[in-house]
């Protein structure tokens, strides 16, 4: 499958930013000082440092926590944060769908914005339950596009959210993930009372946040192969016509599902 981010400079700018708490605080009552926490999909390692920052703050061991990706790219930027931030958190390469370790190996598997780009999610969070010891937890969380509202519309992006849901949906993704995290669940097998379901949302408003978000989707789309010339200019000044606007709004909504195992 196409991953429809890619790994470009600008995608891992924008990954790197992310924190535990602003990401995936659903999940943070649950983790004591000797969880074993697997970060699925962990990306460039933001949010799986500070899980293993806190364990290690706990008394724990930073290597208690592992970040698996199934490309290279986010696994070496993960290992090179590490490094920078001095914690010894453990990146290697794994599938969503096939995690290499044995069954009941964690007590707390986060996947963060991941589930949105498989093509089987409902069988992705039976192989995170698989992995997962009974009485531990799944913390999913993913975006939802088509909920995404922003103010003031200009055509150039309402043409970006059209684009994105077009090309993950053709990648064998589905990018409206936020709102079906219940129902998959359900379709893969688990019971109305594992289950405890939220919404939260990540927002950016004129002023330093508004133009960090549009600076970086202009880098995101012009480094992309996918969109053409045309539709990268009509893009790119949607998002320069909304981040100059005084009452620049874009918000985010995500669902979060806990799964108890
Ligand atoms: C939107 S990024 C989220 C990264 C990180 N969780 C975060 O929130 O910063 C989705 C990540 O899932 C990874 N991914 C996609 N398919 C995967 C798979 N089959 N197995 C493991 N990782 C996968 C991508 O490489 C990408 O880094």
């Amino acid at each position: 499958m196409t991953y429809t981010h890619g790994h470009g400079p600008a995608a891992l700018a924008n990954h790197v930013t992310r924190t535990a708490q602003d990401s995936v605080a659903f999940v943070l009552p649950y983790l004591h000082r000797d969880s074993r926490v697997l970060d699925v999909g962990c990306g460039p390692g933001s949010i799986t440092l500070d899980l293993a920052a806190l364990i290690a703050g706990e008394g724990g061991a930073a290597s208690q926590v592992i970040g698996v990706e199934n490309t290279p790219a986010p696994v070496e930027a993960a290992q090179q944060l590490a490094h920078q931030r001095g914690i010894g958190a453990v990146f290697m390469t794994g599938d969503a769908r096939a995690l290499p370790f044995p069954d009941g190996t964690f007590d707390i598997v986060v996947a963060h914005q991941v589930l949105q780009h498989l093509g089987d999610p409902v069988a992705a969070l039976r192989e995170f339950a698989r992995v997962t010891a009974p009485g531990g937890v799944v913390a999913v969380r993913d975006a939802d596009y088509d909920a995404m509202f922003f103010h003031p519309q200009p055509a150039g992006l309402l043409d970006w959210q059209r684009d994105y849901r077009r090309r993950a949906r053709a990648n064998g993704g589905e990018p409206d993930a936020g709102r079906y995290l219940l129902q998959w669940a359900r379709a893969a097998g688990f019971g109305a009372g594992q289950l405890t379901y939220s919404t939260t949302t990540w927002q950016y408003s004129s002023g330093a946040g508004a133009s960090w978000l549009a600076d970086n989707w202009v880098r995101r789309t012009c480094d992309s192969d996918a969109v053409t010339a045309e539709a990268t200019d009509r893009i790119c000044a949607g998002w320069r016509t909304w981040s100059e606007d005084a009452a620049a709004v874009f918000v985010m909504p995500h669902g979060e599902l806990l799964i108890r195992v």
